[in-house]
């Protein structure tokens, strides 16, 4: 190892790969995927090179919303299996030397939680205040202005009390009261309970949300907002989310995690803004590991604009923060679709060479697409609520394709969604055996930023950019690599003097390299 990349944590070196645990691997046939499927394809994400899987939520769950309404947070539910096959797949990911990452979901439980069930119950409960109870307004109707991520008015009346409850998302997704101190120390206790079992790290759900103004005043309007636009978007969410006091939260997590042996991971869902984002790494460096980047999934895809998002988020960098990337997730458009399969393939350059921890959504490795899922197969309770938006998320969950049999070697019987046409020939099997596939590309670029410091941990300078072209160099010490990204669907000549004294390594349309000259819809990376 050289010496500057001995003084980096495991997952700054690292690379993360994000498991939607219903669509990876299905081991009982019952059509969704379940944590010994996971474990029974551990050999493949070892095999691909990645240092860490998060699991997207495995608990006790009604599925309103496919596992992020909590039931019970010291559980599985027996839709994934049980706490013995977890304990398992722990064990298995570490004998290879994969860590495991969780999905804590701070917001919110779901309504079925014993908590909220006794919170609703009525008005001098314990746990009444473990939760966000208001009475109505004077007309009776919500308690103010806020909407909810899903859509509608983020407050439900429930009869019982007749007050309203607040919920950032479903109406099953009650949020919890962190200015509660009983319910605040239970939630702390859910994650001393993982890392006790040794649970590498957490990706903390809907972060932004957790802490609400303490006098509930009503969002602005957003000016810029026009019919027949996502609703939430008609507010800025000044009161609702991003609030100062969250700060303190965070501090706390990070503390917890640093009291286990110092390399347990926290990562944080944060859909912001590159200045508000990188406040989340705290004061000195002490909040967050990773406020989670997912501006490469929200920048409009063209060279000057990526090379721009990637200025201004190197530049809003403190010193002390480490940068990440994102291309895709369960709750986003996947890459291929977005940006089209020529372009996936620039794209998965870009993620594995920018400076930064990349996190791979699975299935992307295989260049996987948006699958368009019939109204009857309709899963997501958002497809639903928020109807002609296009803003369903079933067409980025479909199941992971392993092999081309019946159901792709995911299941043996039909899966909760359906499969994508092109399984029989998009698979991990037909890939693993083609030397220019997808998914050998995968797999070259993670072994090139393993094998190569400058790459892992070494600085980020930008060397040219055009309407097609964007240019960068990664450096350590006096080792350089360069990647010229070609955007467009065209050949271009690699500007004058611009990397002469280089050698190509690596064409993302794995073949033989022309030195001066990259072809349409090619990422090359010289050194
Ligand atoms: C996060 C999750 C998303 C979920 C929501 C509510 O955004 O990624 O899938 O629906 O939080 O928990």
């Amino acid at each position: 190892m050289h010496a500057n990349e001995k003084d980096h944590a495991w997952w700054q070196r690292g690379i993360i790969y994000q498991i939607y645990p219903r669509s990876f691997m299905d081991s009982n046939g019952d059509g969704t995927g379940d944590l010994p499927g996971i474990t029974a394809r551990l050999d493949y994400l070892a095999r691909l090179g990645v240092d860490a899987i998060w699991i997207s939520p495995i608990f006790p769950s009604p599925m309103a919303d496919f596992g992020y309404d909590v039931a019970n947070y010291t559980g599985v539910d027996p839709l994934f299996g049980s706490l013995d096959d977890l304990d398992q797949l722990v064990e298995a990911a570490h004998q290879r030397g994969l860590r495991v990452l969780l999905d804590y979901v701070p917001n919110h439980t779901s309504d079925a939680h014993p908590w909220f069930v006794e919170s609703r119950s009525s008005r001098d409960n314990l746990r009444r205040e473990w939760y966000i109870w208001r009475d109505p307004n004077p007309d009776g109707g919500p308690p103010n202005n806020w909407v909810s991520v899903f859509g509608g008015s983020a407050w439900e009346l429930d009869p019982t009390t007749d007050q309203y409850y607040y919920h950032a998302y479903l109406r099953e997704q009650p949020d919890l009261n962190w200015r509660s101190p009983a319910a605040h120390a239970a939630m702390l206790d859910v994650l001393r309970f993982w890392l006790d079992r040794g649970i590498d790290g957490f990706r903390i759900d809907a972060l932004r949300q957790v802490i609400k103004d303490d006098q509930f005043r009503d969002d602005p309007l957003d000016p810029a907002w026009t019919e027949g636009q996502d609703p939430y978007l008609s507010r800025v969410h000044l009161h609702s989310t991003d609030r100062p006091e969250l700060m303190d939260i965070v501090h706390e997590f990070r503390a917890l995690a640093d009291s286990y042996n110092g390399d347990r991971l926290m990562i944080g869902e944060l859909y912001l803004p590159i200045e508000r984002l990188i406040a989340y790494y705290g004061a000195d460096g002490q909040g967050l590991h990773l406020p989670f980047n997912f501006h490469l999934i929200l920048t409009a895809w063209g060279a000057r604009r990526v090379a721009g998002l990637v200025e201004t988020y190197e530049a809003a960098l403190p010193v002390y923060a480490w940068p990440n990337w994102v291309l895709g997730n369960h709750d986003r458009p996947r890459v291929a679709s977005r940006v089209g399969a020529a372009q996936a393939r620039v794209a998965a350059m870009l993620l594995l060479t920018l400076r930064g921890t990349p996190t791979v959504y699975q299935g992307e490795e295989i260049g996987m697409h948006d699958v368009d899922i019939p109204p009857e197969m309709i899963q997501d309770p958002v497809a639903h609520s928020l109807p002609g938006l296009g803003l369903g998320r079933d067409p980025e969950r479909t199941p992971m394709q392993w092999d081309a049999s019946e159901f792709a070697g995911f299941s043996s019987v039909p899966p909760w969604l359906p499969l994508a046409d092109d399984f029989a020939t998009a698979n991990v099997q037909s890939q693993e055996a083609e030397p220019k596939s997808m998914l050998s590309l995968y797999r070259r670029l993670i072994e090139l930023r393993r094998a190569t410091p400058a790459l892992s941990v070494g600085s980020y300078r930008q060397v040219y950019v055009d309407d097609d072209l964007f240019i960068y160099a990664r450096e350590l010490g006096s080792r350089r690599v360069m990647v010229a990204l070609n955007f467009s669907h065209g050949e271009r000549a690699l500007p004058a003097g611009v990397g002469e004294e280089l050698r190509p390594v690596l064409s993302t349309h794995l073949d033989e390299v022309d030195r001066g000259v990259l072809r349409a819809n090619e990422g090359l990376l010289l050194e």
